[in-house]
């Protein structure tokens, strides 16, 4: 893993949009692996600039997201289609047609695994994947234990993650139950992983990802049996590390 160490959360926004633009901007018709959550707020936030300011253009950039909440449709304020067309989609001048994220409502939800599994395979692996990380260590909705061969599938979500999640909710019941995420090994196929954390409450995880084992009890470092994978972690997340 190599490891960039930005001063604070900005910076590290600033140069993760970089990573992202560098690569549009090399291959106009990239696919990229997007995440939800605070992380990527203010990556997406340069980025929207980037583009309003005439630099960068993504009407040929194709998308594909990590995950989604079971249960909730694209309209759902919470839902992470509506996440992801607030805080970038409707800024930028890509089709909506190349955006995808795995369908929560869908009727049968394991085949909606299937298939979701079947598009990475097919309009991927994503260029470049943009990874978060819980306390925890899950990348995408994979908790620890979860198999490093794990493909797109269905996870009952921790007490824990969904407490996390609950500010954004209503109420801690109203916190969906269960999610449909990409698996560990789909999340490697990518050809290049870009993983950001910011804030001290990250700073176990970031030490335990740097100095400890690979193994499933902690889903992110998995990330070690990958050939490219470089963190962006800014001065506080990565104290502990160090
Ligand atoms: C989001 C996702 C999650 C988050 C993780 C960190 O699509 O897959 O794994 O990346 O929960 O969340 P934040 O960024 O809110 O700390």
């Amino acid at each position: 893993v190599k490891v960039i160490v930005k001063e604070d959360y900005q910076e590290m926004s600033c140069a993760a949009a970089h990573v992202v633009e560098k690569k549009i901007t090399e291959n106009p018709q990239a696919v990229l692996g997007l995440a939800t959550g605070s992380t990527p707020l203010a990556t997406y936030k340069e980025m929207v600039k980037g583009y309003k300011e005439g630099e960068f253009s993504y009407r040929n950039i194709q998308t594909l997201n990590l995950d989604e909440y079971v249960g909730l449709d694209k309209k759902h304020p919470q839902s992470y289609h509506r996440f992801m067309c607030e805080h970038l989609f409707d800024h930028i001048d890509i089709d909506l047609d190349n955006t995808h994220i795995p369908r929560g409502d869908a009727p049968d939800i394991e085949q909606e695994c299937q298939r979701y599994e079947g598009l990475i395979d097919q309009i991927g692996p994503p260029d470049l994947q943009i990874l978060g990380i819980g306390r925890n260590g899950h990348i995408g909705f994979n908790e620890p234990g979860t198999p490093f061969d794990s493909t797109t599938h269905v996870v009952t979500l921790t007490e824990s993650t969904r407490k996390a999640n609950a500010r954004f909710f209503s109420s801690l019941e109203a916190v969906p139950t269960h999610s449909i995420t990409m698996g560990i090994c789909s999340i490697l196929k990518s050809k290049q992983i870009l993983l950001l954390a910011s804030g001290e409450e990250k700073a176990p995880a970031i030490d335990r990802l740097l100095n400890g084992e690979v193994e499933e009890d902690f889903p992110a470092s998995a990330l070690k049996n990958h050939p490219d994978v470089t963190l962006i972690v800014d001065e506080k997340a990565y104290q502990k590390a160090v």
